[in-house]
């Protein structure tokens, strides 16, 4: 089914109004639009991928003086540290945010550092930063000699921390870095959890002191909707499916599946799957209907219904509204960080492209 033909008489003439506005602008505009926008949005963009592919495409972009970021805020600010001078990078709703990211502000994230390193020298603790956080806080990873890492190279960079330092301390989502640790051959005992909301993170000296990985005490409302309930309705319902999930999902959920892995695996496995086959697949539902759309010779189901709701929040109208106007971007729209923020997301988000 084409769902252009769902659209109403006003989005489809956002629609028309945004394709002509493209063409005027040409090779100086840019839409960006992430694997969980809608549909609609999805069907205008330049560019569609995940949070990183993504800010490299806006980088890469030679030519681009306005790039159009539809995805959450974390996104948007990291294609603004990538950005080359002359680019603006406009979000076409400051509100959309991520709450995984808002689990760990800058400055708590800060306090932790500074609590765990009066415990185990700085030198012995590697800081690594999920994608899906501030960019202040990916300074705060790079000031600290740290990483950032994507869901498509976490376990990557988990070994290269765990070669220069004794401990890796793993920032915001607490599944992802359970389900690499415990890929890598760690012991559950081995693994603390800084929960920020208790007085040093809930934990004693010792329980700091002899851990091998800390985890921040995040997740990701999405993906912990699934459960291994869901994973046995499927397997009845379509006897012989392959499920696969993402790793910010519960370990549980993870180890009850077929494959986990990141938007991009995700993506591979439904290109890959044999013609006639059922996916079910445990992800945010655009990108999961989207895909059921692209492969219709396959059957691709969501393993539940499960909508990011800050995804949502970008509309055609507010793309509209955005590309409407340029050249003169609303100031709330366009992204604005510190150079300094800049300077030191950037020393963590290079060290990731060099791992
Ligand atoms: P990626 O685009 O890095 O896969 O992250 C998407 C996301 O928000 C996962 O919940
Ligand atoms: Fe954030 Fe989860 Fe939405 Fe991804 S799906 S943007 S991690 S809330």
């Amino acid at each position: 089914m084409n769902m252009m033909q769902r659209l109403s008489d006003v989005e489809t003439q956002y629609s028309e109004e945004i394709v002509a506005m493209k063409k005027k602008r040409g090779s100086e505009l840019v839409i960006l639009t992430h694997h969980y926008q809608r549909q609609e949005v999805v069907s205008l963009n330049d560019f569609v991928g995940d949070s990183l592919q993504l800010a490299k495409n806006a980088r890469d972009a030679e030519g681009a003086k306005y790039i159009v970021f539809c995805g959450v805020r974390f996104m948007a600010e990291a294609a603004e540290v990538l950005r080359r001078k002359n680019q603006v990078v406009i979000h076409p709703d400051p509100m959309s945010g991520c709450p995984l990211a808002d689990y760990a502000p800058a400055d708590g994230a800060e306090m932790a550092w500074e609590e765990i390193t009066d415990v185990v020298d700085k030198d012995d603790v590697m800081p690594l930063v999920y994608m899906n956080s501030s960019a202040a806080l990916k300074a705060m990873v790079g000031r600290n000699g740290g990483s950032v890492c994507t869901s498509s190279n976490t376990a990557r960079a988990f070994q290269w921390a765990m070669k220069k330092r004794r401990v890796v301390f793993f920032l915001p989502d607490e599944n992802l870095g359970r389900n690499t640790a415990l890929s890598l051959g760690i012991s559950p005992e081995q693994i603390a959890v800084w929960d920020p909301t208790e007085d040093h993170g809930g934990l004693t000296r010792d329980q700091i002191s002899s851990a091998k990985v800390i985890l921040w005490k995040g997740y990701c409302h999405v993906h912990t909707h699934f459960s291994t309930k869901d994973i046995q309705r499927a397997r009845e319902k379509f006897p012989g499916c392959r499920v696969v999930v993402h790793p910010e999902c519960p370990p549980d959920v993870v180890d009850a599946s077929d494959g986990s892995g990141s938007t991009a695996y995700i993506v591979k496995q439904a290109e890959q799957a044999p013609a006639g086959s059922t996916l079910v697949v445990g992800t945010e539902v655009n990108l999961v209907s989207r895909l059921a759309s692209e492969y219709e010779d396959k059957k691709i189901v969501a393993l539940s219904r499960s909508l990011c709701p800050n995804m949502f929040r970008i509309s055609i109208r507010k793309l509209r509204d955005s590309v409407a106007s340029l050249p003169n971007p609303d100031k709330d729209k366009v992204v604005s960080l510190s150079d300094e923020v800049k300077g030191e997301a950037v020393i963590a988000l290079d060290r990731m492209l060099s791992i």
